[in-house]
């Protein structure tokens, strides 16, 4: 989705204006269409990253925040060879590199193992790994991050991005299916949720539509539902004002997700809150595991769980959470 930013509103305002004045045509038209052009200046939330503008301060918070989060790893379980290196670090990345047929393993280290690298693969040590530095997603000066921008590792030039959400999107992506067979699914779907309804929402606040929004981009920390939330789930209607009851035992996205997951307690035993899953089929049988699903819905089905029969006796409901009546005999 293309979103015009605010620096160019501004510009498309003054350059529709200095049209105006220098043809000299007729007012009453001009002033709609800056009304149309200021409408969409209210409701855009920030689409373009916040340019640092103070002359680089000391960025050692950045630093320490960066080396605390999952961008600056070395794990031998993790690829750290040079074609996985594509987006586990991009400058160790041989663009040459190719995946053999399957069963090939690129590389792998299972616990007890020792590292195995494919034929034609690399293993980067870990003093030459560089990760995800702050130059794959900031243009650098004298060693400090300025602008937002991804430098491209093939031509390593840098590439301007519009939203936060096309940077994290060079790696965060979904490529299975190429021609080698070996591509990876990491594709985060907002699709459909509830937080890209902007025909809908009602308060003051742009809902979180990129993923900065709600992750810091160092750390990669999420803010969570209840940050943003909490007034919102205190109200005495919430959930037809049955929220008290689950609130210790169902999380917000086991209610809200738009994506369809099967819902149910977490598979970890020690975790006792109920959550999105996902069940697949193994040589051993089916294993289900919780999964993070980032689509959000307004409207809640209390029969997702409350199903006639299910299999944890959960008081059987209505979509809308009533109990239905007895059958008559
Ligand atoms: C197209 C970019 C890309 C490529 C290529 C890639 N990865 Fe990843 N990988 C990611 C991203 C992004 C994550 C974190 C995403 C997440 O957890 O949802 C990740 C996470 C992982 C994880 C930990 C999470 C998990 O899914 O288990 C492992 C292990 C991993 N990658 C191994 C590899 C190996 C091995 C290769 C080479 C065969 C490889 N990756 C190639 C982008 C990539
Ligand atoms: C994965 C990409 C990525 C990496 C790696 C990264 N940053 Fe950033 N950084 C961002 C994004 C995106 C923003 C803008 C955040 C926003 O729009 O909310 C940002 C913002 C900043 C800002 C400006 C903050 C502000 O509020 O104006 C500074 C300073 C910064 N980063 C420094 C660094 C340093 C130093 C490193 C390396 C240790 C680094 N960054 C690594 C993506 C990254
Ligand atoms: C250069 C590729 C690249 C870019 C750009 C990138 N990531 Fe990542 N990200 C990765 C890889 C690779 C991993 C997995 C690292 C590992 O576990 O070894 C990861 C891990 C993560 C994780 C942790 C996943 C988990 O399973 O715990 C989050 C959250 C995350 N990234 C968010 C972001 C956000 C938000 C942005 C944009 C500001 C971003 N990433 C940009 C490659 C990238
Ligand atoms: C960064 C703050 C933030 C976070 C984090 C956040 N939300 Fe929101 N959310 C909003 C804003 C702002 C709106 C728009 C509110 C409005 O309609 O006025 C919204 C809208 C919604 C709506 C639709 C309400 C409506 O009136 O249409 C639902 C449901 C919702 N969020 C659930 C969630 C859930 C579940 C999570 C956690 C997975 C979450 N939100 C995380 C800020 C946030
Ligand atoms: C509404 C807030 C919100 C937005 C917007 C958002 N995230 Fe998340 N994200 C979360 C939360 C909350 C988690 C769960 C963290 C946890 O429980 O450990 C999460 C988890 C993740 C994970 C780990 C997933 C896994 O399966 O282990 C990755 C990777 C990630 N987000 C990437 C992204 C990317 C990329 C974007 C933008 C396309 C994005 N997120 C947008 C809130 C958000
Ligand atoms: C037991 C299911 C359930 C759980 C758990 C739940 N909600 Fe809700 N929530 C609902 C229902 C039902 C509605 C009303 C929507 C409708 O009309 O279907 C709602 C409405 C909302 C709204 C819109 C507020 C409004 O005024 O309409 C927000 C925002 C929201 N929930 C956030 C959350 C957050 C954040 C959490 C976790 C802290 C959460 N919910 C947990 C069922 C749930
Ligand atoms: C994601 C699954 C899920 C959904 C959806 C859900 N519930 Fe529940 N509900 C539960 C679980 C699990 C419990 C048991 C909570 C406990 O024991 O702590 C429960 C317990 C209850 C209880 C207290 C015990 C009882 O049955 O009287 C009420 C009332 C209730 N739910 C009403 C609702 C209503 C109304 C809705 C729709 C707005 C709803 N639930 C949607 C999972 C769900």
């Amino acid at each position: 989705m293309e979103l015009i930013s605010r620096k160019k509103l501004v510009l498309i305002g003054a350059f529709v204006l200095l049209l105006l004045i220098v043809s000299g045509c007729q007012a009453p038209p001009a002033e709609i269409q800056i009304k149309e052009v200021e409408v969409t200046v209210v409701v855009e939330p920030t689409a373009v990253p916040p340019e640092p503008t103070e002359a680089p301060e000391d960025q050692a918070e950045y630093h320490v925040a960066w080396e605390s989060g999952p961008h600056s790893t070395y794990d031998q379980g993790h690829g750290p060879n040079d074609w996985c290196a594509r987006c586990h670090s991009p400058q160790n990345w041989n663009p040459e590199a190719t995946v053999g047929r399957p069963p090939n393993c690129v590389s792998c280290k299972f616990p007890g193992q020792e590292m195995t690298v494919g034929d034609g693969n690399v293993l980067i040590e870990e003093a030459d790994w560089v990760a995800i530095p702050c130059a794959s997603c900031h243009v650098m000066e004298d060693g400090y991050a300025t602008e937002v921008a991804w430098l491209n590792p093939i031509a390593m030039e840098y590439q301007p991005v519009s939203t936060t959400t096309e940077l994290c999107e060079k790696c965060h992506v979904t490529t299975t299916g190429n021609a080698f067979g070996s591509g990876v699914d990491h594709k985060i779907t907002l699709g459909g949720s509830a937080h890209l309804n902007y025909g809908g929402f009602m308060g003051e606040e742009a809902p979180p539509t990129y993923c900065t929004d709600c992750h810091d981009p160092h750390t990669a920390e999420p803010k969570q539902c209840v940050d943003c939330h909490a007034e919102d789930i205190e109200t005495a209607e919430h959930a037809k004002g049955a929220y008290g009851e689950m609130r210790d035992t169902v999380s917000c996205i086991a209610c809200h997700d738009a994506s369809g997951l099967d819902v149910g307690p977490h598979p970890a035993e020690d975790i006792d809150i109920w959550t999105t899953t996902l069940t697949e089929m193994g040589r051993s049988g089916p294993t289900t595991s919780a999964v993070i699903s980032h689509s959000i819905v307004h409207e809640v089905a209390c029969d997702r769980c409350h199903f006639e029969e299910n299999l944890w006796e959960l008081t059987v409901r209505t979509a809308d959470g009533e109990i239905p009546a007895p059958p008559e005999d």
